[in-house]
């Protein structure tokens, strides 16, 4: 469990995040969702010490991360980066194998399960001696997701990491993260800006502004009970698919109250 008990941070008199507290279950995935500039990036490198917390505490099944080393948190913390964050000079191969050499892997080790790790995110092996730049967008982002996942750590912080494909690849990539066995029992922190994704991967969503928390609770509530107007109006221009999203298909009578209600309303 991860628990953030009223996290301020502020640079240069700004403040980017603002006495923010929730709290993730073990295996749920919670979604900080807001616009960009509302603090999501600094609050989910607070959680594993890439930005150091100004004032409030994390803990991680009931221990500051202030205990111990940021380099011994990382170890149990897999963390994707928005724009992949691979390093240029590495492989495909190096790149997934940081962690586990970290650890201290030995060498037939790695390589089963980076060939495992491969194999599961649907990337040919013959990649793992390229370097980055060979590779697309959408294959990039699958490695990066494999580096996270390379040591098997328990948490994963993920930052936008469909952010940056175009629409296709990214409904293809988020259809297969929310089937990858790998992540089935984690516990996910997943940042993005887009309402649908969120609503997509979520089990709780996190809406922020200007470095709060405005609500949090599972996307229906959300929509059904909007903790104020700036929570509806964040929702309210796709409310129609987002009710439609979380509709039993078969279920054809709430369908057609659904569509009725939205064309009555004249939006
Ligand atoms: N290292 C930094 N120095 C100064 N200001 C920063 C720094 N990092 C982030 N900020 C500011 O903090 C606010 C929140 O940024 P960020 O956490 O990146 O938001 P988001 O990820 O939601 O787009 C923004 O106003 C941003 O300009
Ligand atoms: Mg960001």
């Amino acid at each position: 469990m991860i628990e953030v008990n009223n996290i301020t941070k502020t640079f240069d008199g700004h403040t980017a995040v603002d006495n923010v507290s929730f709290t993730v279950e073990e295996g749920e995935t919670l979604v900080l969702l807001g616009r960009s500039g509302s603090g999501k990036t600094t609050l989910l490198k607070m959680i594993n010490r890439l930005i150091e917390p100004g004032s409030g505490e994390i803990r991680i099944n009931g221990r500051s991360t202030q205990d111990g080393s940021p380099e011994e948190l990382r170890k149990k913390i897999g963390y994707v980066f928005q724009n992949t964050g691979l390093f240029p000079h590495y492989t495909i191969a190096g790149n997934i194998a940081i962690v586990p050499r970290l650890l201290g892997w030995d060498k037939e080790k790695i390589r089963k399960r980076t060939y495992l790790l491969m194999e599961k995110l649907g990337l040919p092996a013959t990649y793992l001696s390229s370097y980055p730049h060979q590779l697309s967008g959408g294959q990039q982002q699958r490695v990066g997701l494999a580096r996270a996942l390379a040591a098997d750590p328990p948490i994963l912080l993920m930052d936008e990491p469909f952010g940056a494909l175009d629409p296709i690849t990214r409904v293809s990539l988020q259809k297969d993260f929310k089937e990858l066995d790998e992540l089935k029992s984690k516990t996910i922190i997943l940042v993005t800006h887009d309402v649908q994704e969120a609503f997509e991967l979520a089990d709780r969503i996190c809406l922020m502004d200007k470095g709060r928390v405005i609500q949090a609770g599972e996307p229906r509530e959300l929509l059904s009970h909007p903790a104020d107007g700036y929570v509806k109006d964040f929702f309210d221009d796709q409310r129609f698919l987002l009710e439609v999203k979380m509709m039993d298909p078969l279920d054809h009578d709430a369908l057609i109250d659904a569509f009725n209600h939205f064309k009555n309303r004249g939006n």
